[in-house]
This record gives C-alpha cells, structure tokens and sequence, in this order.
C-alpha cells in the first residue's frame, strides 16, 4: 500500500469516530490519506481530529473558493488511486445509486475513475429497509464493493446487520493485507462470456456477467499475486491493480491468455468461452430471408485445455457451470481436459450462477473434492484462490523434492 492515494469519505453516522482509526490504520500501511466529510459527518466529528491523524487538510465544501484553489474536487478525484467512504449512510448511497451530487464527496465519487469501496452503516431496519436493498444492488452492479456491514448491537439499542466494519476489516477488505499466499506469483484469470460475431450487428454471446471472474481476479491480487484479467465483453470495473486485457471472441481471448500463461505460476478459466463460432461471419448484415436459416458453425479453441498442455505450463485451474450432474460433467472435464483442478458450480435458467453475486461451488482435483458452499462471489473466489494456492504450493514442493532426487550423487 506503500504510496497508494486513498481518498477517504465520511458521512454522517455515530460509526464517524471509527474512521479515525481507520485514517491512522491505512497510513500505518504507507498509504497517503485525504479526507472529505459531509456536512452530516461534522455534526460527529470535527474536521481538526481529521486533519490530525491524516497530516492533511481536510476536505469539506464542493463550491469554496480557497478550496478550489488548493486541490479542487476534480483533480482530487484525479489523484485518487481508491475512494472508500466508511460509515456510507443510506442517505449517502442512495445519492450515490442516483447519480446526485449535491456536495463534494457524492461529486467527487461520480468525478473518479478510481475503485468505490463503502462501508456501510446505519439502523438494522434502514439497512432492510427495500429502497436500502435495491440501491446496494445498483451499487454492487456497477461494479462498487460494498464491505459489511457486521451484524451485532447498534448505537440505537437494536440489534442486526448495520454495523461499520472494524478499520482493521476495512484495511483488509482493501487488500491491504491479503493471504499472501500467492506472493510473488503471476496469475493469469479469464472472465467473462465471448461474442462470436455473425455478422456487424449480430454474435452469440452467453449470460455470463464476468463477476466470479473479477472476483477471482481480486481474491488473488489481495493474496500477493500479480494478475492479468482477460476479460471478455462486460460491463465491470477493473480491480485497482489488476492488469486487464479487454477480448471479444474466444479465438482472440486464447491468443491473448496463451502469451500471458507462459510467464504465469497458475492460470484459473473462469471465463464461459463460446465452444463454436460462425465459420464465416458475413461482412455485410444478413438480411431476412427464407424461413429457416442455418448457421455454419466450427469448434473454438479450447483455451484451458491448451494451457494444460503446455511444457512446464501453469497450475491450471477451470470453471464448470453446470445444469445437471454437476460432480460427473466437472470430473469429466478435469480429467478431458488434464487440469490440476476443476470449480463445479450450478447454473439455472432462473439465473442463478450467472448474474447473481451468489454462488455455490464445489471444487473437485484428480485426488478428491472441497465443498466451498454458497457464499457470495467475493468469499468463495478467496476460497478457491487459497486451495489453488496450496496446491501450487504443494507442486513447487513435489518438484523440489523430484529435483533433488535426481540430481547426481555427490562424492566427498
Ligand atoms: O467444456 P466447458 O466449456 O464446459 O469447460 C469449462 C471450462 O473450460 C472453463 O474453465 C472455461 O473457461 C474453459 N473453456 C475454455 N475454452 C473453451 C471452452 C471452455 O477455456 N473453448
């Protein structure tokens, strides 16, 4: 986190004063702090006790002239590697579902490019509350981490999920100090469906969203790796610090995942590439025409299958989404395609699996299986990212071991 600029946002609730310590935990990381509180925040805390602990000064008015002249709300949503707003109140999402941007902070998280996360915290029943619900949504789906809140007694005497995450949480949520399990490793993440074009206007695609991808993709940089993110064509932020290559069609994806495999310690396939492709796709948009109309399709290269197969290749990792018998095809597919370990999860034409930030995965190897259970993407993709680590790990232990027993006997 050495240099990393984090802008963080304070709105108005009693979890106010945790960010206090949360300021003083993200520097003790060697990030640089700014802070913005809202007029609601100040009603808890003063911008001195902000100003103290962050070493800057803090900022509260979007149309201040003084302000403005020192570091104006674009260029502090310029210079922002990370946004995190912790206590966001319900008031504070909902503005930012909407789009408003009434005071500094709201304009400033519209004005970023960098990653939002928000820590929520409010009344048991606000957080229940539909409005509450529908805008984390929105909010999730456009790609912002929502981290908490804990579940627990509340200032106001209730008890329930509302609670601020503990600073510590935070720092962690961010990355901050991940597992470390996949230290100095390169890892390699497809996500995302592929479009096979029929013509200009018209591809097969799939209903895959991309988010156990970017999840994945996340998990491992918060366990030390350095990620690459083949993305197929979705609608998601890219984790800060991942590298992201942006693909269409699966014959593209492979070119792009092949060059980087080669220099990857593992290589997880979340991506849900198209198995067949138009065998020529029209140059000109295909008018109606007969009633029926046939498309000639060929077979796609199977990308995880040829990473597999490589000479001293990545650990490789692939995904099955399944509708039926989902142990049977998956043990299939991990002994079809050679890979060291499959991740089974169902898929429903009610979209489960696909959209959702739910999941249910179970994660077989040649040797046996790990039940993971349901759990939202973000969880289960740590999960996956610690067992893929292990047995990378386990690899690098074999191999040493192998390396050491045929290496010549020594005379004395
Ligand atoms: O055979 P199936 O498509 O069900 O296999 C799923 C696994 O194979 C996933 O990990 C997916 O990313 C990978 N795959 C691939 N290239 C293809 C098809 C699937 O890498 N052409």
């Amino acid at each position: 986190m050495s240099g990393k600029r984090i802008v963080l946002g304070v709105t108005g609730g009693i979890a106010a004063y945790k960010a206090v310590e949360l300021v003083r935990r993200l520097r003790e990381t060697g990030a640089e702090v700014r802070v913005v509180m809202t007029t609601g925040a100040r009603a808890f805390v003063t911008p001195l006790t902000f100003q103290a602990v962050s070493g800057q000064p803090v900022h509260t008015e979007l149309l201040d002239e003084s302000a403005e002249a020192g570091m104006g709300h674009i260029e502090l949503a310029r210079w922002a590697d990370q946004v995190v707003v912790a206590p966001a109140t319900a008031h504070f999402m909902a503005q930012l579902a909407h789009g408003l941007a009434p005071d500094l902070l709201s304009t400033l998280c519209l004005a970023s490019a960098a990653p939002v996360l928000l820590a929520p915290a409010m009344n048991q029943q606000m957080w229940d509350n539909p409005a509450t619900r529908a805008n984390c949504q929105v909010l999730s789906d456009r790609g912002i981490t929502l981290a908490g809140p804990a579940s627990g007694s509340q200032a106001c005497g209730d008890t329930g999920p509302g609670r601020m995450l503990e600073p510590i949480e935070i720092v962690q949520r961010l990355g901050v100090s991940g597992t470390g399990c996949l230290q100095g490793r390169v890892v390699v993440v497809t996500a995302g469906p592929t479009f096979e074009d029929i013509d200009p206007v018209r591809f097969i695609g799939n209903r895959s969203s991309g988010k156990m991808g970017f999840a994945v993709a996340e998990a491992a940089l918060a366990a030390g790796a350095r990620v690459h993110l083949v993305a197929g064509p979705v609608n998601l932020r890219t984790p800060a610090g991942v590298e992201r290559a942006d693909v269409r069609g699966a014959v593209e994806m492979r070119d792009v995942a092949l060059a980087l495999a080669a220099g990857a310690d593992l290589f997880i396939s979340v991506a849900a590439v198209a198995d067949y492709t138009p065998a020529k796709p029209e140059r000109q948009k295909i008018k109606k025409g007969p009633p029926r109309q046939t498309l000639d399709l060929e077979s796609t290269p199977d990308i995880v299958a040829e990473v597999a197969a490589m000479e001293e290749g990545p650990l490789t990792v692939g995904f099955a989404a399944e509708t039926e018998n989902l142990r049977q095809h998956a043990r299939d597919k991990l002994s079809r395609k050679r890979l060291d370990m499959i991740a089974a999860n169902r898929v429903g034409l009610d979209g489960s699996g696909f959209e959702s930030e739910m999941n249910e995965i179970v994660i077989l190897t040649p040797e046996g299986e790990t039940d993971l259970g349901k759990g939202n993407k973000r969880d289960l993709a740590r999960l996956l990212v610690e067992e893929a680590a292990r047995r990378l790990k386990g690899k690098d232990d074999i191999e040493s071991c192998t390396a050491q027993n045929t290496r010549p006997a020594t005379r004395n």
